[in-house]
């Protein structure tokens, strides 16, 4: 399918064709039997993304709404009047601090720079000088690209009696996410990132004992209220309210693909296409904001050469069909992103890298010689076998 823009986002991303195919599917009712079984298929899907069986303690609700949706569902409905420390480090973190501070009055806020490292020392000394219930954190902080450890910080929260809740939107999909070995309580992730669907959905994954306890706290929201979701999950294989149902089609479509690409081989196929930018970029001259072994899997925050003009180089990719982020709040005009999630084929990477040096020299941004006919001389690039991948 010819496609008129090539997202290289963090999301959304250019669906499969048969994920396109799927929203066409036959009209159902939410109430029937039919929707019970879609929604069994996903939820089953789901858990076997992250490493979980049926049984195995923990349950799936899919919401209709973006990835927010979930992160509000969670924040609103598992904290009551308990002390939650949200951890940030970045654009994403702080909306986590600002929905909670919506819902929780006992709200803590722990603040690293963006771009930088959660810092655990610091970490620990809060947990032990005060009383939190509930830590929450971003596993992939999306405005910078860096993959925050959830390892450490769930044993550090376990460590100090505390529940683990992770907001897993950028990094679902593509990271392997251990809910039992971190003893993460909930995480959220959307439709439309890594998972590769339509956006418009998001869904919890949560321990079954934790989804149970939520009926003993007070509602904060109707529409979000995670106890709803949960009970009518287990008691009807529904959802509360009327559901997106073609989008439902598309997500099950995108489980589909990647437990048929098998886990494993996506994530390293996703590692392999992002070094390849990574690498062209490099070869480009261009610098990235923070290490490359801090990175996930999904994106790469670059500097913008401080000559340049955000607008006019975006508008100028935009005009080749290539779209990219730029970067927010103190990154603004200075970093651009990239993402290599989606349909994107070895061949929509070379075109995009070939792309991004010919505006780099409209810019009068001399490129190191060896790239100067990139895609021809690039050793990287001339076995390109796409039907690898
Ligand atoms: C880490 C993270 N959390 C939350 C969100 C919010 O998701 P949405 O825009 O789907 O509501 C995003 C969106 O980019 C994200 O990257």
């Amino acid at each position: 399918m010819l496609r008129e823009h090539l997202l290289f986002t963090p999301g959304p991303v250019n669906v499969a064709g048969n994920v396109r195919n799927a929203i066409g599917k036959d009209d159902i009712c939410h109430r029937e039997v039919e929707f019970e079984n879609l929604l069994k298929s996903i939820e089953a899907k789901l858990l076997k993304l992250f490493q979980l069986t049926d049984n195995s303690g923990y349950r799936a609700v899919v919401i209709t709404g973006s990835g927010t949706a979930a992160n509000e569902a969670i924040l609103s409905s598992a904290v009551g009047d308990q002390h939650i420390l949200i951890l940030s480090n970045g654009e994403f973190g702080g909306r986590l601090h600002a929905i909670s501070t919506i819902h929780n009055k006992n709200t803590h806020l722990l603040e690293f720079p963006w771009g930088e490292e959660i810092d655990v020392a610091a970490v620990g000394a809060y947990l032990k000088s005060h009383h939190i219930d509930v830590v929450a954190m971003v596993h992939h902080e999306t405005s910078s690209g860096m993959l925050n450890s959830i390892e450490t910080i769930g044993a550090l929260t376990k460590a100090n009696g505390a529940m683990f809740v992770v907001d897993c939107v950028s990094s679902a999909g593509a990271e392997i996410i251990n809910l039992k070995k971190c003893d993460i309580a909930f995480c959220s992730s959307s439709s439309s990132k890594a998972i590769g669907s339509h956006a418009g959905l998001s869904f919890v994954i949560g321990k079954t004992q934790e989804f149970e306890k939520l009926k003993d706290l007070p509602a904060k929201t109707t529409y979000l209220n995670l106890a709803t979701f949960y009970h009518f999950l287990k008691t009807r294989s529904q959802t509360p309210n009327t559901p997106a149902v073609p989008l439902f089609y598309a997500l099950e479509q995108s489980l589909i693909n990647i437990l048929s690409e098998g886990g494993p081989k996506r994530f390293s196929n996703l590692r392999y296409k992002a070094q390849l930018l990574r690498d062209g970029m490099l070869r480009l001259g261009l610098r990235f904001l923070i290490d490359q072994k801090d990175m996930c899997s999904v994106l790469t925050t670059v500097h913008l050469p401080s000559h340049i003009d955000m607008t006019a180089f975006r508008r100028k990719l935009r005009a080749q069909t290539i779209i990219i982020y730029e970067g927010k709040g103190c990154f603004k005009d200075r970093v651009f992103q990239v993402g290599n999630i989606g349909e994107l084929s070895l061949v929509d990477i070379q075109f995009f890298l070939d792309t991004l040096g010919g505006v780099l020299r409209e810019f009068n941004v001399v490129i190191p010689k060896p790239v100067l006919a990139l895609g021809t001389q690039n050793p990287i690039f001339k076995p390109v076998n796409v039907a690898a991948i």
